[in-house]
């Protein structure tokens, strides 16, 4: 129970925290990483831990369905559609991507779960259109936002704040920055609410990954926008819980230094990360999400932004189906192809 919140405990918790000591010689500052990526539904990642409390809610409500959206190749409606499918429910996800032409990485996982992929014109009237459809054919439907972050989309990391505060100080670690990706910002709000609540000497940074302005390119006004969405979501929060959690703006403390211009994108930089980490520590990290947040702690240290010392934990959220999408496939296959030696 986590105010006033229950869930439906389906996953084996805690997840490892692990010191990284390649990365560390090499860097000169502590790497830890928190490895859930290792959540044990559909190849696991964040949106697990915030589904254990939607599902709960879904089955208190009685429902038979449930049905989320996001881009073509989102992770979160692969992990809905796992958690539907190991809890006897239908799944669908609704997504305004064309369809991309191929059925692979989180798609290909989607059908083998037997989740539904609606690509629809418009979400506005898509969504409804397809809520309403199974509606009619006498499903009950849960309907999960996008990214799983409503007010119910913190309790998981408030969570998960607090048994890695609890690991953090088994292992020694009294001080310590913790980098997170930011997409739909409920995991990174839940940890703040939960380091907050739990008194923790842990601080999360905040790594953007989509862009919150207009324009993507634009470093600043994609964090003003991305300040603007984080206050108003915490409001939204403190009313739906009927108090406040003593977080206040400056305590945002995010980069959108990593967006490279777009959601999503092929970037050389965040490859260069991915095959680093691969190398030193046979620890995978996907092209969207931890590879431009473990790219943040990489070029900082390097830039000795990050203090020689330092204890860093690197949030590993999962989203390893992503290395699978044909355009960061194209980019690996031609970058790796002079590892492939076909002997005569
Ligand atoms: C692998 C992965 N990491 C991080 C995130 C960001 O989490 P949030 O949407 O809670 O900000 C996502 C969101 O889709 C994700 O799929």
């Amino acid at each position: 129970m986590l105010f006033g919140h229950e869930k439906t405990e389906m996953l084996h918790l805690p997840t490892p925290l692990e010191h990284l000591k390649n990365v560390s010689e090499d860097l000169g500052i502590s790497v830890y990483c928190k490895r859930d990526d290792l959540t044990n539904l559909a190849t696991g990642g964040n949106k697990l831990r915030k589904l254990e409390y939607f599902l709960k809610d879904a089955q208190y409500k009685g429902a038979t369905m449930l049905i989320t959206e996001g881009g073509a190749q989102t992770n979160h409606g692969r992990l809905t559609a796992a958690v539907a499918a190991k809890y006897g429910m239908k799944s669908a996800i609704v997504t305004s991507d064309p369809y991309p032409g191929e059925i692979s990485a989180n798609l290909l996982l989607d059908g083998m779960l037997g989740c539904n992929v609606h690509f629809v014109k418009d979400m506005e009237t898509g969504r409804q259109a397809v809520i309403d459809k199974y509606t009619a054919k006498g499903e009950k439907v849960y309907y999960v936002p996008m990214g799983g972050s409503n007010e119910l989309g913190i309790l998981g990391y408030a969570e998960c704040a607090s048994e890695l505060d609890a690991q953090a100080k088994e292992m020694g670690i009294d001080d310590a920055e913790i980098y997170v990706t930011v997409g739909s910002m409920s995991t990174y709000m839940g940890l703040l609410i939960g380091l907050k609540e739990c008194g923790s000497s842990l601080r999360v940074k905040g790594v953007n990954v989509l862009p919150y302005s207009e324009n993507a390119a634009d470093e600043k006004g994609n964090e003003a926008a991305l300040r603007e969405a984080l206050s108003d979501y915490y409001k939204r929060i403190c009313e739906f819980y009927g108090r406040d959690f003593n977080v206040s703006p400056d305590d945002f403390d995010i980069t959108t230094s990593c967006i490279h211009g777009a959601y999503n994108n092929a970037v050389e930089e965040v490859r260069e990360v991915m095959y680093y980490l691969a190398r030193k520590e046979a620890i995978i990290i996907d092209p969207c999400y931890t590879g431009k947040t473990f790219e943040a702690i990489v070029d900082r240290a390097r830039r000795g932004d990050i203090k020689q010392g330092t204890n860093v934990i690197f949030m590993h959220t999962g989203g390893l189906p992503g290395i699978y999408t044909l355009h960061h496939r194209v980019e690996f296959e031609r970058e790796l192809m002079p590892y492939m030696h076909i002997e005569e």
